[in-house]
């Protein structure tokens, strides 16, 4: 699962969205959700804004990036007969599959409900529907049409044939385990995408990473109040091992589930849920989705005591490799670079690009105009390249 990236099973795995959701949901006690730790953090104010936060979120005019006016509102499919079109109507946001010639057409439609993806590269959407037969809408399906950021136009979903109407792709929980907070599965045989909506989590949030955190918020709600135990956890008093676990769960590969999904709390041993692959030390691992495995093999990371928090905060939107690069100056100095002698200082502010190339995945996320859309992404794998492969 390591080449195959996370992006495209993502959006190979598919599936959930119409109601209110609340931050946090009464059928898991002991979660408070952010604005009520924001209350009191407001050093971590810059969260909301930041990729984790977006993931997920309801779909509406601002959180989709596409664009709905006439003429960009159309995906052209290589089948004449068949288009896709965005549309916004009083009742909602819609994809309607076109089949046929005026007046010989057919369509269907299904609403926007959710979105997934902070639209850093891209984003894909899900509705709520019901079985053949009816029933309610509690059922989580990927919309056939996508969006791409860097051709800043709707694509095909990954996934999804463009020959035929199709709106039938599952989402399984999975895919909102990494995308999201919480989702509750309704059993059914014959049905993995049954979700109860209300109790539905978008995000990730502060208590995906931390735990609940209601018992932390009445403790310190009292005035001067100094527990001797904050009832949180701090991902920073973690063994190195359990702290990477926690990144691992959705920055490791899809991996095979061994306790049902939901299941990890920061702090467990992720091995003990989750199955991922173990490459030999030698395969080949694409860069996209498995920054864990890459950075493990990084002379860096196994001489050190490096974690992923060595360079990111995650409560903050970073995204300035000049800082990034000051990141490194922590453990070395210019000097150390093998071109300093000839480079001198201009290497500053510039580590990252030559030691943490963005590089193309071999994922394909969809293909637009005949041309493969793949995802460049930071090989976390920090070494010496030959300069033709940055
Ligand atoms: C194992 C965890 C995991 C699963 C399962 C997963 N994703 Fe992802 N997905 C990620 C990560 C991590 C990224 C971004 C980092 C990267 O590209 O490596 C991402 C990126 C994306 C993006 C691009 C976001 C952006 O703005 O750049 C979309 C869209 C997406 N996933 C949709 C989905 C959908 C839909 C599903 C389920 C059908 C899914 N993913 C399943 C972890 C996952
Ligand atoms: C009523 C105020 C209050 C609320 C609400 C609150 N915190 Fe805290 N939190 C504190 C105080 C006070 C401390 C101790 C001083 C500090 O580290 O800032 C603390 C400490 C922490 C720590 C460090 C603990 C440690 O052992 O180092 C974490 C992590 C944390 N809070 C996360 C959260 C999260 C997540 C939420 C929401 C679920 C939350 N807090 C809600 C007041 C609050
Ligand atoms: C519950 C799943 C989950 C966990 C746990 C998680 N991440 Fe992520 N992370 C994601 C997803 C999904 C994305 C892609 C979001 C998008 O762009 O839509 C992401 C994106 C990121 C990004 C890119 C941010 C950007 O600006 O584009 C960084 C960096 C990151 N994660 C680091 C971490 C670190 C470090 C940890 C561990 C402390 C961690 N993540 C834990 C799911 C997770
Ligand atoms: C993607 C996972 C993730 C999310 C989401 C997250 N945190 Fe953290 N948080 C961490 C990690 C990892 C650390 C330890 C960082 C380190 O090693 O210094 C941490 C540390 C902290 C600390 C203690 C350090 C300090 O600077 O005081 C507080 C408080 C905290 N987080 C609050 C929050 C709040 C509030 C939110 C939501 C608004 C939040 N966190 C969301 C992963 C996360
Ligand atoms: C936490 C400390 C730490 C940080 C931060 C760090 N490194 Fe390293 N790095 C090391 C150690 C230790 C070694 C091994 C040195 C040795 O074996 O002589 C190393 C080795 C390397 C090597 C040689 C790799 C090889 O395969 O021969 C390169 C290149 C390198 N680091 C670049 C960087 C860059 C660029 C950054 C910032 C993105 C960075 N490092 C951040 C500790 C660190
Ligand atoms: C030595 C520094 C360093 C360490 C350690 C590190 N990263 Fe990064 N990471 C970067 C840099 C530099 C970028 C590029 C910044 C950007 O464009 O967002 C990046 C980007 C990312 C992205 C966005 C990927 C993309 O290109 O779309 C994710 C996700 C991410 N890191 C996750 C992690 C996780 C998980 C860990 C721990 C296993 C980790 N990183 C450890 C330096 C680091
Ligand atoms: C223009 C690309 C480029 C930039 C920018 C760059 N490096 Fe390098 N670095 C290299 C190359 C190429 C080598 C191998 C040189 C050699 O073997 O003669 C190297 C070697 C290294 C080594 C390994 C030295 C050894 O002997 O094992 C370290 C450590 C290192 N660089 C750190 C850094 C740091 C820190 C920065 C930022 C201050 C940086 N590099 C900026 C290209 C770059």
């Amino acid at each position: 699962m390591n080449a195959a990236g996370t992006l495209l099973v993502c959006l190979a795995v598919a599936a959930l969205a119409l109601v209110v959701y609340p931050a946090q949901n009464e059928t898991r006690p002991g979660y408070v959700g952010d604005e009520k730790c924001l209350s009191c953090h407001p050093k971590q104010k810059e969260f909301p804004r930041t990729a984790h936060h977006l993931t997920s979120r309801i779909a509406t005019r601002e959180s989709i990036a596409g664009s709905f006016a006439p003429g960009k509102n159309v995906l052209k499919t290589p089948e004449p007969e068949l288009q896709y079109r965005m549309e916004a109507r009083g009742d909602g946001l819609f994809q309607t599959g076109v089949l046929g010639i005026a007046p010989h057409t057919v369509s269907i439609s299904h609403r926007f409900d959710l979105v997934v993806g902070s639209g850093r590269k891209g984003q894909t959407y899900l509705y709520w529907g019901r079985a053949v037969d009816g029933g309610e809408a509690d059922r989580l399906f990927q919309l056939p049409v996508s969006y791409w950021t860097e051709i800043a136009g709707w694509v095909n979903s990954p996934g999804y044939g463009d020959r035929v109407v199709d709106f039938s792709r599952p989402v399984l929980a999975r895919c909102i385990e990494c995308h999201g907070t919480y989702a509750e599965t309704i059993d059914d045989p014959n049905a993995a995408n049954r979700y109860r909506k209300a109790n539905l989590v978008l995000g990730v949030t502060c208590e995906r990473c931390h735990g609940p955190g209601a018992q932390h918020s009445s403790v310190n709600a009292v005035p001067n109040a100094k527990p001797a135990d904050q009832l949180i956890v701090n991902p920073a008093k973690l063994p190195r091992n359990r702290q990477l676990d926690l990144c691992s769960l959705c920055h490791g590969g899809i991996g095979v589930a061994k306790t049902p999904v939901f299941s990890f709390k920061v702090g467990d041993a992720l091995a003990d849920h989750l199955q991922l692959a173990s490459p030999a030390a030698n395969d080949p691992l694409d860069v996209h989705g498995n920054q864990v495995a890459l950075l493990e093999r990084s002379k860096c990371f196994k001489s050190s005591n490096m974690t992923c928090s060595t360079c990111h905060d995650v409560h903050t939107p970073q995204r300035d490799v000049v800082d990034f690069s000051a990141r490194c100056l922590t453990c070395h100095k210019v000097e150390s670079c093998g071109l300093f002698p000839r480079r001198g200082r201009s290497l500053l502010g510039k580590c990252v690009d030559c030691h943490l190339p963005n590089q193309t995945s071999n994922v394909i996320f969809s293909t637009h105009a005949g041309t493969r859309i793949r995802p460049k992404v930071r090989n976390h794998w920090i070494k010496v390249y030959p300069a033709g492969s940055r």
